[in-house]
């Protein structure tokens, strides 16, 4: 897009969007603006979801949209009201809160217009936005005042002394002589740290303008309980630890915001009112991948176990073969691989060499190629023939977690939409859809065990070994759990598939070796029972993960996790985040760095 906005002024504003969208390019990225000259350009963190009808509104008012974007509707819907003002000089902050009463959705908004010059207006409902404030001088507390002329002086003083300054909503800040203050419009202090450690973060619906160097912050609506004011905080942490907000790791961190990340890796796809999934990177090549001979779905390590935890609920929901393949064993066998087969690749970052090169080799053989990853313009993104963007947000631990659930997730809804005509499996469908729903919840449940695995971890830091065994829908979890135990603990660990028991493992159980048993209401239930006597007729002394109302487990274990109960074949999302809490605190006593495990890297671009 050529986007040439030539304002007289030292403002800019850019901003990287996770494409929720239409496909990543040049016009559906951000700023968006309201027409060819730039008349209004606005970027946009969130997601509008009224969008569809502001979209048809405007269209039917004679404006013409050039990108896929919920984002466009905000850019023309702020000219529409300029246009229609019903005074000359009507302010910049009141056109953005007239837009925003219209709007409905999670938003952080920063405008520009040519018509105001020099002028920018930030606001924000549901996602978070800050304003960095920086000053070319040194600022200590008691110097404020002094560079601050202009604002309720007697006011900023007497709040400097408790070293906070707050600005009334009446007043505006700014600074002596040109440049002397900066400000900077983020979502996240991370983004702004290197420059300042100053930042003021705005409430739902505050309306942020920065016009001739002052910053003024006002509201739509004032309630009684609204704070009057917004302290200006002195962050105190470095940029790792603002990264890492309260946690000590970012593993850590990214555990406990798989609340969310599976939320966003569903949002706007999963329609639970009318139990339909719209997968937008699929959709046109649908009717290919339903007249396929098979699936194949190729990746590595943690991205290849999400394979294996998807398989059955893939066949059943696809009718079709599945085949689950390691990408590197995969290329080793020269695997047949014909036009009429559709190849996944799933990989977080999208760079791993050897999903990469298992990509190429099944693009020469003419079959369909669908990547699954979690990185935004990434090799496997770009050279599949379509995709998912997992939308899991960026993971920087080594050990991969939050984009393990949000991989499986993509995998199910891939089954959904697949299946939706399906008369024999609709009520299936919406019972995973259900079960979908709800996931966000039962996982912060998971989470709340934490103090307790923390103590299982204490018991168990000191041991060689951990097997970690179960089957059917859960067999990936164990694979997944003892990679993690594996990569951050430096323990030996195996995922055994319990139904392989008596072929060799049950030799390793005695008295001594810790055993972890993934145990589910679910139709291996049964059989796990078995193994279950076979681990404690060796005196074995299992740990059971199991349902919350499974009363049969719990009298064998010599410790249970008891979780909430979902639908089968989600269940190993739910089952999975303990073992990720436990590798984590096995990891944190043993004295290791759980980030940068040895050895490992986060994007293994070597085969
Ligand atoms: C384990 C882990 C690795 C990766 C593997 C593939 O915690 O992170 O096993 O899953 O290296 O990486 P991606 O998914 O980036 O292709």
């Amino acid at each position: 897009m050529d986007l040439k906005v030539e304002f007289e002024t030292h403002f800019g504003i850019a901003h990287t969007r996770w494409a929720t969208h239409g496909v990543p390019n040049a016009v559906n990225s951000h700023p968006q603006r309201s027409d060819k000259d730039n008349e209004f350009v606005v970027i946009h963190n969130g997601i509008i979801t009224n969008y569809k009808d502001l979209r048809k509104f405007l269209e039917s008012k004679g404006y013409e949209f050039e990108s896929e974007t919920d984002t466009e509707t905000i850019a023309k819907l702020i000219k529409y009201v300029f246009d229609n003002r019903e005074t000359e000089d009507i302010t910049f902050s009141t056109l953005v809160e007239r837009v925003i009463q219209q709007l409905e959705g999670a938003f952080a908004l920063v405008f520009k217009s040519i018509h105001y010059p020099g002028e920018a207006v930030a606001t924000r409902r549901g996602s978070p936005l800050l304003i960095g404030v920086r000053s070319k001088y040194k600022l200590s507390t008691e110097q404020i005042p002094v560079l601050y002329p202009t604002c309720n002086i007697e006011n900023v003083k007497n709040i400097c002394k408790t070293r906070m300054k707050r600005l009334d909503s009446s007043t505006c800040l700014h600074a002596v002589g040109d440049k002397a203050v900066e400000f900077f419009f983020a979502s996240d202090a991370s983004a702004i740290i290197e420059h300042t450690n100053r930042v003021i973060f705005l409430e739902d619906d505050d309306i942020a303008a920065v016009a001739d160097g002052k910053l003024s912050i006002h509201r739509v609506k004032r309630s009684a309980t609204d704070d009057p004011s917004r302290a200006i905080q002195t962050l105190q942490m470095e940029l790792q630890q603002i990264m890492k907000g309260n946690f000590s790791a970012f593993m850590q961190k990214e555990i406990f915001e798989q609340p969310e990340s599976v939320f966003n890796t569903m949002r706007g796809r999963v329609n639970f009112e009318t139990n339909t999934v719209l997968l937008g990177g699929l959709k046109d090549h649908l009717k290919e991948i339903r007249r396929c001979r098979r699936l194949i779905v190729i990746g590595c390590g943690t991205s290849y176990h999400a394979a294996v935890a998807t398989r059955q609920v893939l066949e059943e929901l696809t009718e079709l073969p599945v085949m689950v393949e390691l990408a590197s064993d995969f290329l080793d066998r020269n695997t047949p691989v014909f036009r009429d087969d559709v190849c996944f690749f799933i990989s977080q970052s999208g760079e791993t060499a050897d999903t990469l090169l298992a990509l190429r080799y099944c693009k020469d053989r003419g079959a369909l190629t669908v990547g699954i990853t979690n990185t935004v313009g990434s090799s496997i993104s770009r050279e599949t023939d379509c995709g998912v963007h997992i939308n899991a947000g960026p993971e920087i631990g080594v050990a991969s977690t939050k984009a393990y659930t949000s991989q499986f997730i993509s995998l199910v809804m891939f089954g959904l939409m697949m299946s939706e005509d399906r008369i024999s499996l609709q009520n299936r469908r919406q019972e995973i859809i259900r079960g979908l729903r709800s996931l966000p919840e039962l996982i912060k449940e998971v989470l709340s065990l934490d103090e307790k695995i923390h103590d299982l971890a204490l018991e168990l830091y000191t041991q060689r070994s951990l097997l970690v065994m179960g089957r059917g829908y859960n067999y990936a979890t164990c694979l997944e759990g003892a990679l993690k135990i594996k990569e951050i603990t430096y323990m030996h660990s195996e995922g055994i598939l319990a139904g392989e028991l008596k072929h060799g493992p049950l030799a390793l159980v005695d008295k001594q070796m810790p055993v972890i048993m993934v145990i589910m209401k679910d139709p291996c239930f049964a059989k796990c029972q078995n193994a279950l006597q076979q681990v404690t007729a060796r005196q074995g002394r299992p740990i059971i993960l199991c349902s919350k109302d499974d009363t049969e487990s719990s009298k064998f274990a010599y410790k249970t996790i008891e979780l909430p109960h979902t639908v089968d074949c989600l269940q190993g999302i739910l089952s999975v985040i303990p073992l990720q809490l436990l590798s984590f605190h096995l990891a944190v006593l043993r004295g290791y760095d759980v980030d940068f495990p040895r050895n490992l890297a986060k994007s293994v671009t070597v085969e």
